[in-house]
């Protein structure tokens, strides 16, 4: 067997986070471990099917699990109610069992979705995330946040459910888009802004860092954050850092503007709006490691085209709104405004 890296998650329900390179070829080993033999259902996209399902299917076969598959289109606008139902009907057709497991294999989309099917499937199913794309090693896999898209906004079903195991294999992000795994460094880029100088400064000493230490370094940042505020009442939404506003760019874009450009743009307007509201300059280190990895840190909106998309956040609580700012560079706080003075300061700074 690989060596791992091990990181155990302590929340409503205790799992392990197992980073590895080459992990999928023994995945059959590392599930066995853990579990009795069942049946495995697995979840996955169609570029992910064509690149890893086998893979990781016969390596279960020849560890007795026996295995069925449901494929779907890949991206985002797969991300929704139908898709999951065409996956619990298969899961019933299948005779899936509450004594049987899920696998997503994939990024955050199939994440997202076979953890709710898994929520609510037979009131509740064990599964398993293995993450095939940068973000979700760092952040869908983890933590237990599933859902999917409606056309009023993006993950606006879903339901709190951990993972029972999460197995990420760092050779998979080889195959990736640059631009997919561009973006998957804009959330790792947040976790040094929000919690870990040092990880910053590793990120900033050159873009070619171990993909396995940095991704277990911000699996572990997430783990705490997850463990202190599993249903986000507080601390958890740290982990906005540059969503919120991130959000409303990728909305006005009509998702024209990828998640993790919209976020590293709004990382730089919430460290303006942190220099606007008397915290630390942070705005310069922020603006400069989001472009050295290769984000354009411009803002084509204007204040009120802001203002007004995000209200609809899901964050926002009736006449306020959280925004997370940088104190530090490794140290954020939750800011809490009255709306319009979002828009006082969004007019105030130089978008
Ligand atoms: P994704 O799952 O759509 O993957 C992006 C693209 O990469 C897809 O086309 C996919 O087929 C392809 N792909 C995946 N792995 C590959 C690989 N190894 N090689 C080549 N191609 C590969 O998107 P994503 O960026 O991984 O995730 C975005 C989703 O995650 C969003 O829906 C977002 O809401 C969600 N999300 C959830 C959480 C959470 O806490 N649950 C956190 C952040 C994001
Ligand atoms: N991705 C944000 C969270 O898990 O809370």
């Amino acid at each position: 067997m690989n060596n791992y890296t091990t990181i155990r998650v302590n929340t409503s329900k205790q799992y392990d986070v197992l980073v590895c390179n080459g992990s999928l070829a023994e995945i059959g080993a590392v599930v066995a471990n853990q579990f009795d033999k069942c049946r495995i259902a697995i979840l996955t996209d169609d570029i992910v099917n064509s690149l890893y399902a086998d893979t990781v299917t016969e390596s279960l076969q020849q560890n007795g699990f026996s295995c069925v598959k449901y494929i779907f289109p890949n991206g985002e606008r797969s991300k929704n109610i139908n898709t999951v139902l065409g996956f619990i009907n298969f899961l019933a057709a299948e005779q899936i069992t509450r004594s049987d497991l899920i696998l997503a294999l994939g990024g955050g989309v199939v994440g997202d979705m076979a953890g709710f099917a898994s929520a609510i499937y037979q009131r509740g199913i064990r599964y398993i995330q293995v993450p095939t794309t940068l973000l979700a090693a760092v952040d869908s896999s983890v933590g237990g946040k599933t859902a999917v898209d409606i056309s009023a906004g993006k993950n606006l079903i879903g339901a709190f459910h951990q993972p029972s195991l999460v197995i990420c294999d760092t050779a998979t992000l080889e195959t990736l888009p640059a631009n997919i795994l561009r973006d998957g460094y804009a959330e790792v880029i947040k976790y040094g802004v929000i919690l870990d100088k040092k990880l910053f400064d590793i990120l900033s000493r050159s873009t070619k860092g171990n993909p396995e230490e940095i991704i277990a370094r911000c699996i572990s940042i997430k783990r705490d954050v997850v463990t202190a505020d599993e249903f986000d009442k507080g601390e958890r939404q740290l982990l906005n850092f540059g969503h919120t506003l991130g959000h409303s760019i990728e909305l006005l874009s009509n998702f024209t503007i990828t998640h993790g450009e919209a976020v590293a743009k709004g990382m730089v307007i919430a460290a303006k709006l942190g220099k606007e509201c008397g915290y630390a300059d942070v705005v310069e280190p922020i603006k400069n490691i989001v472009e050295m990895y290769g984000f354009d840190t411009s803002c084509p909106y204007s204040a009120e085209q802001l203002y007004r998309v995000s209200l609809s956040d899901k964050k926002r609580q009736k006449e306020k709104i959280t925004i997370v700012i940088p104190e530090s560079v490794g140290k954020c706080i939750l800011h809490t405004i009255p709306t319009e003075e979002l828009l006082s300061l969004l007019n105030r700074i130089k978008l």
